[in-house]
């Protein structure tokens, strides 16, 4: 976890780049947009602009910094997530009740923040500082992707249904045909062994054994999953896991988590507002849970394919693709070549475990991902809010199988 992995940019500009754009991703929202907690998963975006600045002060400046002064006695406590050994914090769904601190005050908060990285990077800071710089950095980029996520639920729970990014839906190509890359399998190593950053969830690198097996090589469509829908996909037992089936019935399932029928049809709610099926059908699918995927994948006569074999088809391709940088904000149809990162993360069949000798990073960052390691399913590839720079083939992103409201989506293997 060290430094730059492949950019020649240096600590100081990459942390500054990061903290300018989680502003730069607010700049739609007016400050009420940011005070919305639509679901008890979600946050408000004010409250992503604090936590942010929290991580910093609480594991980089405060353990690092000779003299930081806290910019509020009160921040340990009110912006911390769940780090239950660092300090104690507000029950989540809270977060909405925030209105104080106001908007103008976490800004400035930021700014105090940022002034501390800055002095610290300027000086010769410990090597444990720097490498918790970095991790801060890969922690924004993170709630920089909740960030959008969060409000596009926020807008479609609003009755207005307004965009984040208003204007033309971009030109959608046809998507390319449904085709299966086989693979050999065999022993292959899985998790990450290079000299950049990763989370400590990534590693120790350790074999795994595959059998031959096959991926799709793009991700499941909108119009393919209406085909499920329309074949009474919800209302077949037999195609869903059991939990899953209790998951349709709790919640009255129909659709993906933004799919509205209208007279004319299903809508979809997307972060450039909300548009008819026939424009996104060509692109893939979101906001689908594990058990979702599950079941389109047994009614379409295939499977979900396992983190490692995601991985180990992975490895061979360029991280490239539609994700944050691209700026077009919602999952785009495959073109020619394979589709692999970005556009929508990929449920896999995977518990989210840890690896054979796993270590959780020492103190209270070991809460950042080891104690998640139950109940919760492996995603891999990254979507279209995912910033470019935070994904690799290694990347175990994870959540609960009912979970609906990020950017998910499915591909088949077999
Ligand atoms: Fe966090």
């Amino acid at each position: 976890m060290n430094g730059e992995a492949g950019c020649c940019t240096s600590l100081a500009e990459r942390f500054s780049t990061v903290r300018q754009r989680t502003l730069e991703l607010c700049r739609p929202l007016t400050p009420e947009d940011m005070m919305v907690q639509s679901c008890p998963e979600a946050s408000p975006a004010k409250w992503h602009l604090a936590h942010t600045a929290w991580f910093f002060e609480s594991f980089v400046l405060r353990p690092f910094l000779p003299g930081y002064r806290l910019f509020n006695e009160e921040f340990p406590w009110l912006f911390n997530s769940y780090y239950r050994t660092f300090a104690e914090f507000p029950e989540k769904r809270l977060r909405s009740s925030f209105s104080r601190p106001g908007l103008e005050e976490i800004l400035h908060y930021r700014a105090h923040v940022d002034e501390g990285v800055e002095r610290l990077l300027a000086v010769d800071a410990p090597a444990e500082a720097l490498e918790r710089v970095e991790l801060g950095a890969n922690h924004e980029e993170q709630h920089q992707e909740l960030l959008l996520t969060d409000i596009l639920h926020a807008f479609f729970t609003n009755p207005l249904r307004p965009a984040y990014l208003p204007g033309e839906l971009p030109v959608q190509a046809a998507a390319a045909a449904m085709g299966f890359l086989p693979f050999e399998g065999g022993l292959r190593e899985a998790g990450y062994a290079g000299e950049g950053f990763c989370f400590d969830n990534e590693r120790p690198q350790h074999r795994v054994w595959l059998e031959p097996y096959a991926l799709a090589g793009r991700l499941v469509t909108c119009g393919e999953y209406a085909e499920f829908i329309a074949d009474g996909g919800y209302r077949r037992p037999e195609l869903w896991l059991s939990a899953g089936w209790d998951a349709v019935e709790a919640h009255g399932w129909q659709a993906p988590l933004y799919w509205t029928r209208g007279e004319d049809g299903w809508r979809v709610f997307t972060l450039r507002g909300e548009v008819g099926l026939a424009q996104m059908e060509d692109a893939p699918v979101s906001q689908v849970s594990y058990y979702e995927a599950d079941a389109y994948a047994r009614w379409a006569g295939h499977r979900l394919a396992t983190e490692f074999e995601w991985e180990a088809a992975a490895e061979a391709m360029p991280v490239e693709g539609n994700l944050l940088d691209v700026g077009r904000l919602l999952p785009a149809p495959a073109h020619g070549g394979a589709q692999f990162y970005g556009d929508c993360w990929e449920w896999t069949a995977s518990a989210y475990l840890g690896y054979p000798g796993y270590k959780p990073l020492p103190g209270s960052l070991g809460e950042y991902n080891g104690k998640f390691m139950s109940g919760q399913m492996v995603l891999r590839g990254g979507s279209c809010v995912t910033p470019r720079r935070h994904i690799r083939a290694s990347y175990r992103n994870f959540f609960p199988p009912e979970t609906r409201w990020q950017f998910s989506g499915i591909r088949l293997a077999r």
